[in-house]
């Protein structure tokens, strides 16, 4: 009824280790300010206890100012100091930078709060009670048919929603058909240098050995992804991480032709290719053949990474292996699933994109323009899409890493290339991303950048 363990000490008999009991946790704020005591007869049921003892606890605390008792009104806690203040566990924060242009996060200021909780409010009422089942351990349903006409209209992939699978994120999507693969027996897995680490981890923890295949201005060398034997290759074609090139079109056939001829598997991780400034995006390359390209997509950049959604539309031949891998892992609440059912299919998800575009596109100007006035040593490449693009350093200038060591002086956040190679085939560069929330608005921003970036001229 308390709601509360007391932690009594017999030795001191009933009344004392009553007080006692209910002192400490009151000295230790488990019973918050304003808080309600139950009263002396219930206390004293559940206890078994007489209620005058209860009663005389009361009092007693109440005396001391832990407790706030008036005629006919129920007992509260006081709120005097040392008690009845919660305990709040502390987490130290993560560091936070005055001006933000790491890659990787969308504009959380920008998160259509008000369309995803009517989303959240119309999926609560009409959902059937199954929503609070386990359900179908491969995603919601409903997800899973919206998911399939979303990304078959804005992405030209092509599947049914039985070949989609829901999960925690693209990290535990990877981490899981790392696994399948390896059951099913891969044992190498291409990825691309440079690419992001944490996934490389993900794949090389699940068993699987990576081989490194270089990229150029048009993509992943398929030349040199012909001479290695691996099972299963993954690629970034829409948006290059980190470089920001596109797969070009003879690439594409051939990465495809190769997969085909070797039975190996194709991932095609899209994590921002709804983003697309200046021409038509650029078509899924799994609409060019679904029986050999897992396509994986993420809320990460169209929404927020803090949902933790993320979905892989699968080959018939690894939908098992993968749900057999997967089991009740990695998967995510059906209210948040429903929820995001509910947000594309009323086509809030297209309108957000849609708002964001502009505003990042914006951005992306605003920062290239600015870049070639101010800083003309770093040369811009795959700017097209996405939320970022890389900045080479020209030789004779100052290194990778001088600007992100000055930058981060002025609580400027800045990310080199560096992190995500694994050989050194390309000149220094910075990983600029412009889509984060600025505290003083991206204007003032990139007016603090210009500055710091002219003091290098
Ligand atoms: C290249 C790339 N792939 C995938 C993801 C998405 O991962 P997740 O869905 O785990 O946030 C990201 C996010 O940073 C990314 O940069």
């Amino acid at each position: 009824m308390l709601g509360l363990i007391l932690e009594r000490n017999e030795a001191l008999g009933r009344r004392a280790g009553l007080e006692q009991a209910l002192r400490k946790a009151l000295q230790a704020g488990q019973l918050r300010v304003g808080v309600t005591l139950p009263s002396t007869r219930s206390l004293a049921t559940e206890v078994g206890f007489a209620r005058a003892t209860v009663v005389a606890v009361y009092e007693q605390l109440t005396a001391e100012g832990y407790l706030v008792s008036r005629q006919g009104a129920a007992t509260t806690v006081a709120a005097i100091a040392g008690a009845g203040e919660p305990r709040r566990p502390t987490i130290a924060p993560t560091q936070t930078w005055m001006i933000d242009f790491l890659p990787g996060e969308p504009d959380h200021s920008s998160f259509p709060r008000t369309a995803w909780l009517a989303a959240s409010r119309r999926a609560m009422e009409r959902s059937p009670d199954d929503l609070f089942a386990y359900g179908d351990a491969a995603g919601l349903p409903a997800l899973r048919v919206a998911l399939g006409d979303y990304l078959g209209r804005t992405r030209a992939v092509v599947t049914h929603p039985d070949a989609i699978s829901i999960f925690n994120g693209m990290a535990a999507a990877i981490g899981l058909l790392a696994e399948a693969l390896r059951r099913g027996g891969v044992t190498r897995v291409a990825v691309e240098d440079p690419s992001l680490p944490p996934l490389r981890r993900i794949i090389s923890e699940a068993g699987l050995e990576i081989v490194s295949i270089p990229v150029d201005e048009e993509g992943m060398s398929i030349d040199a992804l012909e001479t290695n034997a691996v099972g299963a290759v993954m690629v970034t074609p829409a948006h290059q991480y980190p470089l920001g090139v596109s797969l070009s079109p003879a690439r594409r056939a051939a990465l495809i032709d190769w997969s085909r001829r070797r039975s190996a598997w194709i991932i095609e991780d899209d994590y921002d290719g709804e983003f697309r400034y200046d021409r038509q995006p650029v078509g899924s390359l799994q609409g060019l053949d679904p029986e050999r390209v897992v396509y994986a997509g993420t809320a990460s950049k169209s929404l927020a990474a803090g949902l933790r959604m993320a979905w892989l539309v699968l080959p018939s031949g690894l939908f098992d292996p993968v749900a057999r891998a997967k089991g009740r892992r990695g998967g995510v609440s059906n209210l948040e699933q429903a929820t995001l059912a509910d947000f594309i299919a009323s086509s809030q998800l297209d309108r957000h994109v849609r708002a964001m575009k502009s505003v990042y596109r914006r951005r992306r100007d605003a920062l290239i323009e600015a870049l070639a006035q101010d800083a003309p040593w770093i040369r811009p490449t795959g700017i097209a899409g996405g939320l970022h693009f890389t900045g080479f350093l020209s030789q004779g200038g100052p290194s990778e890493r001088e600007v992100i060591r000055a930058a981060s002086e002025r609580s400027i956040a800045l990310f080199g290339l560096e992190n995500h190679r694994l050989a050194r085939l390309q000149p220094d560069g910075l990983v600029i991303g412009y889509s984060r929330s600025p505290a003083h608005g991206f204007s003032g921003a990139l007016e603090n950048l210009r500055s710091f970036l002219r003091s290098f001229g």
